[in-house]
C-alpha cells in the first residue's frame, strides 16, 4: 500500500542528503519498525511520507497515489502521523475540540463527527477525558488523545515517531496493546527495541540516512554485531 522509491531528502542545499536512496514498501495492514541511532533519519522520513517534506528526489506511493502537491490533501487523508511530542499535536484547548479539528478541516458534518469522536475513544479507553483540558492531561493521556486525533481521520496508513518515549511502563503497554489491535498499516519509529519486537514482525534499521539493514525483527535485534555498526 505504500511504496518508496530511490527517496532522497536534504533540508537545503548547503547541507548533506539526509535520506539517501530510500527504497521500501509497506504491504497492508504490516507493521514495520523503524530504528536507528538519533540523527539516523527517521524522523524525517516519517514526515516527507506525510508530505510535510519535500524530498529532492525519488518516488512515493500511497495507496496507488502518486505523491505530488495537487494530491496531498487526499493523501494526507490516507496517512496519519503522532508525532513524537503529543503537545506538538494538541493545541484546541479541549480534547474533543482537539480530536474533531482534522473532521472539522476536511468539511465532515457535526452529526458524523461526534459519532466517530465518541466511537474512537471508547476504542483508545479515554472516554473519560473527553471534556478536560488538552494541556493538563499526563504524558499517557496526551499520547493517547494524539493518537485518537489521527485515528478518527480513518488513516490506511500510520505513521508513529517514537510512540513510547517518556511513557510510564503501564502507559506503555497500554498504548502498545492498542496499537497492536489496530488494523492500520504502520511504521513505528522507536529507539523501544522491545515495542519494536512486540509490536513489529518486520524491522528497517537506519544508518546516515540509508537504509542499512532489513527484515525479521527478531533476526535484526539478535544480530549485535550489526545494531553496533548502526550505532545502537
Ligand atoms: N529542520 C531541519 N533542518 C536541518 N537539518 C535537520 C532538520 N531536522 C533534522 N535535521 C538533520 O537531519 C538528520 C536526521 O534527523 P532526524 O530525521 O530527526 O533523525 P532521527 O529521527 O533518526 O533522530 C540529522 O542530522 C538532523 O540534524
Ligand atoms: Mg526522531
Amino acid at each position: 500500500m505504500l511504496h518508496v522509491k530511490n527517496l532522497t531528502v536534504q533540508y537545503s542545499p548547503a547541507d548533506p542528503l539526509v535520506l539517501q536512496d530510500i527504497s521500501f514498501s509497506l504491504e497492508p495492514a504490516e507493521r514495520v519498525a523503524l530504528i536507528g541511532a538519533n540523527g539516523a533519519g527517521k524522523s524525517t522520513l516519517l514526515l516527507t511520507l506525510i508530505g510535510v517534506i519535500k524530498p529532492q528526489g525519488g518516488a512515493i506511493t500511497l495507496g496507488g497515489i502518486p505523491m505530488n502537491q495537487e494530491r496531498l490533501r487526499e493523501l494526507r487523508q490516507l496517512a496519519g502521523m503522532v508525532f513524537q511530542d503529543p503537545d506538538n499535536q494538541l493545541f484546541m484547548p479541549t480534547l474533543v475540540d482537539d480530536i474533531g479539528f482534522g473532521l472539522r478541516n476536511y468539511g465532515f458534518d457535526e452529526k458524523t463527527i461526534e459519532v466517530r469522536i465518541t466511537a474512537i475513544l471508547a476504542q483508545l479507553g479515554i472516554s473519560h477525558l473527553k471534556n478536560r483540558l488538552s494541556h493538563k492531561l499526563s504524558g499517557g493521556e496526551k499520547r493517547l488523545a494524539a493518537l485518537a486525533g489521527v485515528l478518527v481521520m480513518e488513516p490506511s496508513l500510520l505513521l508513529l515517531d517514537e510512540p513510547s518515549a517518556f511513557l510510564d511502563p503501564r502507559s506503555r503497554r497500554t498504548l502498545i496493546s492498542i496499537l497492536a489491535g489496530l488494523p492500520q498499516t504502520m511504521l513505528v519509529a522507536t529507539h523501544d527495541l522491545e515495542l519494536a519486537r512486540d509490536l513489529c514482525p518486520r524491522t528497517m534499521l537506519l544508518k546516515g540516512g540509508r537504509v542499512f539493514a532489513e527484515g525479521p525483527t527478531q533476526d535484526l535485534l539478535q544480530d549485535h554485531t550489526l545494531l553496533e555498526h548502526a550505532g545502537l
